[in-house]
Formats: structure tokens, C-alpha cells, sequence
């Protein structure tokens, strides 16, 4: 399986620190930002990766990231050159994608859940995720029945008809590319996730999971505030804290004379 991290955007809710830099890089704790979602990537075995930058960053994330070589992982790069949507990733990533299927994680979504069985397990159609937020409104909202089954995704409705929001991991088969193709911009002109979540839903390929352990989408000041408390706790990342520790002791060692 091929795996995306959507890293472009404009970050507008994060000014002044996105003004001369891109969210993802920002620091969250000890790391910067795309690191967690990479880390969630790799963790699920996933190692062929596309990283999708807004053009005025490009090259900050080649410098920070390079091959992939170091990470035991490939790395492509696209330019995406307006934020116009999730969606568009699959426009963008047409020839990434190729034959295979694909999981697509948005570059500022922190997860402690492991992926690695979901992925491993998928066939095909698509698969997406949920869990329970008290501000259901600013996402993706998915509504169940009395059994469990989805009945509706809605982005970002006023009055959200359940407390699960969509995470940002998503897992959709081939068709993805072509779905994105003729997709249609939506009211706030951009290309929805929810749309092609729909497409699958309405062929009654779509599966959702709900998610355990913790999530974060970093892209308020607060909830960045809270991402780094997090990571500091729990020690995420490609970057542990007991491997900081390390380097610290190391450092700290007396010099024989
Ligand atoms: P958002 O947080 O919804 O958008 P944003 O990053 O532009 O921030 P703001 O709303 O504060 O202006 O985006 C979620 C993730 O998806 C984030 O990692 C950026 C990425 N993204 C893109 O790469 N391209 C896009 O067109 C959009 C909308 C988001």
C-alpha cells in the first residue's frame, strides 16, 4: 500500500507562526510536526510514501526530510500549488498511486492508535475512522445506526448529527484517483474527503473503525499546546524521549583526564 501525508494548507488558524513557515514543520514538543504522521506511516508498515507541500515550502521539507533514506523509507514529493482540498491529494497523486490502494494521513494529525492492522487487513473500498469529540462540528461527522452502521458523513455540519468526528487517516482502494477526478469543488470551494466518502458509502463500500487511544489535529494554538503536552507525556514520534535521555546522559559523561 502507498501512503500519502497532506502537507500543504495555509495554517491561517496558527498565525503568526505559519507566516514565514508551514504548519507541519512547526515544532510540537520535540519534533516537528510531519514527523508524527510519518511515524504513524511507518509504524503501519507503510514506506512508500508521497509528501504533498504547498510550493513557497517545498524545499524546507526536502532539506528536513530528504530520500527517506534515514527513516528506512522512499519519499516523493508534489507540489499542491493552491490548498483547494483533501480531495485533491488524489488528483495530485495519480501516478503515485498507480495500481495499488492508499492510505492518506493529514500532515498535522497526531495518533497514539496503531494502524498496522487495519491497513494489513484492507482489501478493498474504502476505510476511514472515528472517534468521539466534544466539537464535532469542526470535522467530518459520521452518523451511525442503532447497529453500528454508517448512515451518514457530513463535513463540518452546523448541527453535527453524532459526537464522531472523521479522523485524518484514510484508506481507500484504486478507484480513489478517479473518484477525485470528478469531483465537483463544494459551497466552500474545495474538494471534500466527505464527497468520496459518500461515493463508497452509497455502493456500500465503506468501512469505518472506531479509533482508540488518542488523537489530535495540531491545527488550533490550543490544540497545538495540547500536542506537545501530549507528545511529552507519551514520548511519540520518531524522536523518543527515553532516546533524548540518551543523548543527554551521553553528553553530560565526564571526560577522562
Ligand atoms: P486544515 O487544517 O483543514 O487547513 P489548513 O492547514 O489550511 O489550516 P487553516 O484552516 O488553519 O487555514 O488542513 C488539514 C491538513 O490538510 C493540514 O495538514 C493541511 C492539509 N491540507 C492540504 O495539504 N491541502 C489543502 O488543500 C487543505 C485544505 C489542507
Amino acid at each position: 500500500m502507498k501512503g500519502i501525508i497532506l502537507a500543504g494548507g495555509s495554517g491561517t488558524r496558527l498565525n503568526p507562526l505559519t507566516r514565514v513557515t508551514s504548519k507541519q514543520l512547526l515544532p510540537v514538543y520535540n519534533q516537528p510536526m510531519i514527523y508524527f504522521p510519518l511515524s504513524t506511516l511507518l509504524k503501519a508498515d507503510i514506506r512508500d510514501i508521497l509528501i504533498i507541500v504547498a510550493p513557497e515550502h517545498s524545499g524546507d521539507y526536502v532539506n528536513l526530510l530528504g530520500s527517506g533514506k534515514q527513516f528506512g523509507a522512499r519519499f516523493s514529493y508534489e507540489v499542491q500549488d493552491h490548498p483547494e482540498g483533501l480531495a485533491q491529494a488524489f488528483q495530485i497523486a495519480d501516478y503515485f498511486i498507480g495500481k495499488e490502494s492508499v492510505a492518506m494521513i493529514l500532515g498535522d494529525n497526531i495518533f497514539t492508535h496503531d494502524f498496522g492492522p487495519a491497513v494489513r487487513s484492507f482489501k478493498k473500498g474504502a476505510m476511514v475512522f472515528a472517534k468521539q469529540v466534544p466539537d464535532a462540528q469542526r470535522f467530518g461527522v459520521i452518523e451511525f445506526d442503532d447497529k453500528g452502521k454508517v448512515i451518514s458523513i457530513e463535513e463540518k455540519p452546523r448541527k453535527p448529527k453524532s459526537n464522531f468526528a472523521q479522523v485524518g487517516f484514510y484508506v481507500f482502494d484504486n478507484r480513489v484517483v478517479e473518484y477525485a477526478k470528478n469531483l465537483k469543488p463544494s459551497w466552500r470551494n474545495e474538494y471534500e474527503i466527505v464527497d468520496i466518502d459518500n461515493i463508497y458509502l452509497k455502493n456500500g463500500e465503506l468501512t469505518v473503525e472506531k479509533l482508540s487511544g488518542d488523537w489530535i489535529d495540531a491545527g488550533t494554538i490550543e490544540s497545538l499546546h495540547k500536542a506537545a503536552c501530549l507528545v511529552r507525556e507519551k514520548g511519540l514520534g520518531m524522536v523518543s524521549e527515553s532516546q533524548i535521555h540518551l543523548k543527554i546522559e551521553s553528553v553530560k559523561k565526564p571526560t577522562a583526564k
